[in-house]
């Protein structure tokens, strides 16, 4: 074999084998920059074990119930939260005039009518020293009589003796 030929064939391939290696970086470079971020989490991920994790949702729980007790606002599922009174547009004037001598479980434990409230209202004010409520007693009076009025549930109405249609029980046969 000629020897020239033979070097310079060896020459191309090793051109060749540098123009691949070359060619490989860049794609792998490419695909690092692609995957980057994905390639970034999956590393950062931070593992946890199953009592650091138990700890983190107690921490959780801990830091809701603070913001909760913390937080006079806070309503939910219309419920408001500090006083457990039905959420409304008129609840701070209830608030105001009927939790400072006692708790608002008084109110959402029991069930009147306007009537009835307004009978409570007026034996506090004759006996427990609640003063006048002046022109909030209707917007109160409203409020609770909306929200704690009596429940409907209760036994069924009474027979209508008169309308029943009485027949005789025949045992005989
Ligand atoms: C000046 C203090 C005071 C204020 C303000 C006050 N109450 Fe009372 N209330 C009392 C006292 C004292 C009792 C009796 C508590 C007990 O029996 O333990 C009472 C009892 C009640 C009861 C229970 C009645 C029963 O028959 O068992 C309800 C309901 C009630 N209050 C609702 C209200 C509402 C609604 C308001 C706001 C309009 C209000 N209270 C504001 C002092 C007050």
């Amino acid at each position: 074999m000629n020897p020239q030929i033979f070097a310079n064939n060896d020459l191309w391939k090793l051109f060749m084998l540098l123009v691949n290696m070359v060619l490989f970086l860049v794609i792998i470079t490419f695909m690092y920059l692609m995957l980057e971020d994905h390639i970034n989490t999956f590393l950062n991920k931070p593992s946890y074990t199953e009592e650091q994790l138990e700890e983190m949702l107690l921490k959780r729980e801990r830091q809701k119930r603070i913001e909760r007790n913390d937080n006079w606002d806070l309503v939910e599922r219309g419920i408001h939260l500090k006083t457990g009174l039905k959420a409304d547009k008129n609840l701070s004037i209830v608030i105001a005039a009927c939790t400072s001598c006692h708790s608002a479980k008084l109110i959402t434990q029991n069930r009147a009518t306007r009537a009835g409230w307004k009978n409570m209202i007026v034996w506090m004010q004759a006996t427990q020293g609640l003063q006048d409520l002046g022109e909030q007693e209707p917007l109160i009076l409203d409020y609770l009589a909306t929200y704690y009025a009596p429940t409907k549930m209760g036994r069924r109405k009474n027979l209508d003796m008169a309308a029943i249609e009485w027949y005789i029980l025949n045992v005989e046969e």
